[in-house]
């Protein structure tokens, strides 16, 4: 079940595709949770063969990031995707540094455009990583249709357009996020939090549903106003740390300054609770 080298997985789907199988890839960096595993079962709804890929890419993680401390959970999560119940029509890609890096590699993806803001602006190495390993990912799994959480919802604008600027031959399909009985969305980084902090997390999600309330149930249109509810919501956790609260285009990620005239919005946060940053975000339709 498990691949780790990039030839061996490229004739696995080469040959599934020859018979007319649709190949479908689930790119993760593992530390999997029901989220991950709904995307799993999302390829496995729509195509014959299913690349589940494991690696915690070096190339997205800044200097000081968590690159180290990041889960490695190998066992657990290949019985979590053999919960999925796709039995020998999925394959796990776990490859090496070396395989995925070998000496000598010199290449960058950057996609531009939706990259810079939000996520970028603190993260400045993130996305040029990001795209860059999920492109050989294309290319090594030769999926049909790439499966991600909207979670990381401007990672998902970001290979939409990668896809669209190079002509790329895949399906990119955007699963919705899944979240706790508490309402955290579920996230690798959930693990670094203690059970204090956990409850603290719930801000995040909270002050979301207060501000879709604000501008669905209150006609409220003032990005000032809404962005300063979810302010208020996220200080009342004592130890959270706010990088940004946006409201923008959904399509192009540019911040809005008024929803007049708005059909669709969405709302993006990324809040440290003590050292764990965590991100989450909510698609409203203005009425
Ligand atoms: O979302 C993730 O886990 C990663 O950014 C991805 C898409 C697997 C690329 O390393």
């Amino acid at each position: 079940m498990i691949i780790t080298s990039s030839g061996e997985l490229f004739s696995w789907s080469s040959s599934q595709r020859k018979f007319g199988v649709r190949v479908g890839l689930v790119p993760t960096m593992g530390g999997l949770h029901e989220g991950h595993i709904s995307l799993v079962r999302a390829a496995g709804r729509d195509c014959g063969a299913v690349v589940v890929s494991i690696f915690v890419n070096p190339k997205q993680f800044g200097q000081n990031e968590d690159f180290n401390l990041y889960p490695r959970t190998l066992d657990a999560d290949k019985n979590l995707v053999e919960s999925a119940g796709l039995r020998d029509k999925v394959r796990l890609f776990v490859p090496s540094v070396e395989e995925m890096y070998p000496l000598g590699f010199d290449s960058v993806v950057h996609v531009g455009g939706v990259t810079g803001m939000l996520e970028g602006a603190f993260r400045p190495t993130h996305f040029d990583g990001v795209s860059t390993v999920v492109l050989k990912l294309f290319n090594i799994s030769g999926a049909d249709v790439a499966y991600f959480g909207l979670k990381d919802y401007q990672q998902v604008c970001a290979i939409r357009k990668m896809v669209a600027d190079l002509n790329i031959p895949i399906d990119i399909v955007a699963c919705p996020i899944i979240r706790g009985a508490d309402g955290v969305a579920l996230s690798s980084r959930n693990s670094y939090l203690s059970a204090a902090q956990r409850i603290q997390a719930t801000v995040l999600s909270q002050s979301l549903l207060i501000a879709e309330n604000l501008i669905v149930s209150e006609g409220c249109r003032d990005v000032g106003k809404i962005i300063g509810a979810v302010r208020d919501k996220i200080l009342t956790a004592v130890d959270a740390k706010i990088d940004y609260i946006a409201i923008a285009d959904t399509k192009n990620l540019k911040e809005l300054k008024t929803l007049d005239n708005c059909p669709e919005a969405v709302i993006l946060l990324a809040v440290k609770i003590e050292t764990t940053r965590l991100i989450d975000n909510k698609i409203i339709n203005i009425p």
